[in-house]
C-alpha cells in the first residue's frame, strides 16, 4: 500500500499527458491550459484510494481515476460561468480568457473525454459503473439548479443547504471512492459503507469551501475571497448568521441580498465574523467527520489499510486551498 503522496505523484505521472488533439487550437488550448493548472486532484486519489482498500490497484482504476478528474475539471469550467467567478486555481477563469461559448464547449468535450476513459474498465464492472457515474453526473447538475434557484430565494433552510451541497459536490466524491471499490472487488456492504463515508467526507469538505470562500487567505485561495457573498449563495455562514444575528444585524444581511456594492463583502463579514462562525463551522465539519469515520470503520478490511483515507479526510477539511 502507498502514502497519500505517493500515489498523488502516480497519478499526475499518468494523468498529465495530452488528452485532446491539435486542432482546432480554440478548443484544445483552453481544456489543456485548465489542466495543467493542476488543482488538488483528491478524486482521483479517492477512487484510488478506495480501491486499495480492497486489492492492488487494478490497471484500470487509473482510467476511472482519469475519467472522474476530468468530469471534475468539466463542472468547474461550467461552474465558472453559472457563478460568474473571475479566478480559479490562481488564475483568470476558462470563460473569462476564452469566452463563454468556448468554455461551454471546452467543458462538453472535457465531459464526452471522461466517458471514453471510464469505458476502459472491465465489462463485467462497466454496467454498475456506468450507471453510478450516470445518477450521480445528473445529481450534481440538481445540485447545480438548486445552487442557483437559492441565490434569488431569501430563505433557505440549513436541510435544502445540506441537500444542494450533497448533490452539487459530495456523490462525485462518494461515487469516485465507490468506483475505486466496485473495481477493487469489494462486496456490497463495503461498497456502500464507502459511498456513504465519501458522502458525509464531501458534506465537511463543502463546508470547508464556503469557509474559505469567505474567510480565505487571497494569497493562496485561488479564487475571489468573497465571490460567494457577491452571488448571494446560500451558504452555511448565511444561513447561520441569520438564525443567530440580533435584529439590526439581521436586516443588515437582508438589505445586501440582491445588492452588488463595493463594500457588501466587508459588511457581509463583519456580520459573520459577530456570530461566531468560526466555532460553527468546526463544528459542523467535526459533526460530518465523525460521521465519514463511522462508516470507515464499518468497512470489514484491517484496520491499517484505512490510514491513506484518513490522512486525506484529514488534510480535506483542514485546507486553505
Ligand atoms: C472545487 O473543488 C469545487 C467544489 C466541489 C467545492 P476542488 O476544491 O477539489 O477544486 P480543485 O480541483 O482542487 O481546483
Ligand atoms: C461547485 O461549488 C460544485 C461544482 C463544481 C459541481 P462551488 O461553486 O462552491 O465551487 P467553487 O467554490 O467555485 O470551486
Ligand atoms: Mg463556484
Ligand atoms: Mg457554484
Ligand atoms: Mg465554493
Amino acid at each position: 500500500m502507498q502514502s497519500f503522496a505517493q500515489l498523488a505523484d502516480q497519478f499526475n505521472q499518468f494523468f498529465d499527458r495530452d488528452h485532446f488533439p491539435s486542432s482546432p487550437t480554440s478548443l484544445y488550448e483552453p481544456n489543456r491550459h485548465f489542466l495543467q493548472l493542476g488543482g488538488k486532484r483528491i478524486r482521483p486519489l479517492l477512487c484510488l484510494m478506495g480501491n486499495e482498500l480492497f486489492s492492488s490497484i487494478h490497471p484500470s482504476t487509473w482510467e476511472a481515476a482519469t475519467a472522474i478528474e476530468l468530469f471534475h475539471n468539466f463542472t468547474l469550467i461550467h461552474d465558472d460561468i453559472m457563478d460568474k467567478a473571475p479566478l480559479r486555481r490562481g488564475v483568470q477563469t476558462v470563460h473569462e480568457k476564452y469566452g463563454n461559448n468556448t468554455a461551454l464547449l471546452a467543458g462538453d468535450v472535457m465531459m464526452i473525454k471522461a466517458y471514453s476513459y471510464l469505458s476502459k474498465v472491465p465489462a463485467a464492472s462497466l454496467p454498475a459503473i456506468l450507471s453510478l457515474f450516470n445518477k450521480t453526473a445528473i445529481e450534481v447538475c440538481e445540485g447545480q439548479q438548486l445552487d442557483m434557484d437559492f441565490e434569488k430565494q431569501v430563505e433557505v433552510s440549513f436541510a435544502s443547504y445540506l441537500e444542494m451541497i450533497e448533490k452539487k459536490t459530495s456523490v462525485l466524491l462518494a461515487a469516485a471512492l465507490m468506483i475505486g471499490a466496485i473495481l477493487g472487488g469489494a462486496s456490497e456492504r463495503n461498497q456502500h459503507l464507502l459511498y456513504s463515508f465519501g458522502l458525509k467526507l464531501g458534506l465537511a469538505f463543502q463546508v470547508q469551501d464556503d469557509y474559505l470562500d469567505a474567510f480565505g487567505d487571497p494569497s493562496k485561495f485561488g479564487k475571489l475571497v468573497g465571490g460567494d457573498i457577491l452571488a448571494d449563495k446560500k451558504t452555511f455562514l448565511l444561513i447561520h448568521a441569520l438564525d443567530t444575528a440580533d435584529t439590526s444585524a439581521r436586516e443588515r444581511l437582508q438589505y445586501w441580498q440582491g445588492r452588488q456594492d463595493e463594500s457588501k463583502i466587508a459588511e457581509v463579514l463583519s456580520i459573520y465574523k459577530s456570530c461566531q462562525i468560526d466555532e460553527w463551522a468546526l463544528q459542523l465539519k467535526q459533526q460530518f467527520l465523525d460521521q465519514a469515520l463511522s462508516d470507515l470503520d464499518q468497512i470489514a478490511v484491517v484496520s491499517s489499510r484505512k490510514q491513506p483515507l484518513l490522512s486525506l479526510a484529514d488534510y480535506l477539511i483542514q485546507r486553505q486551498v
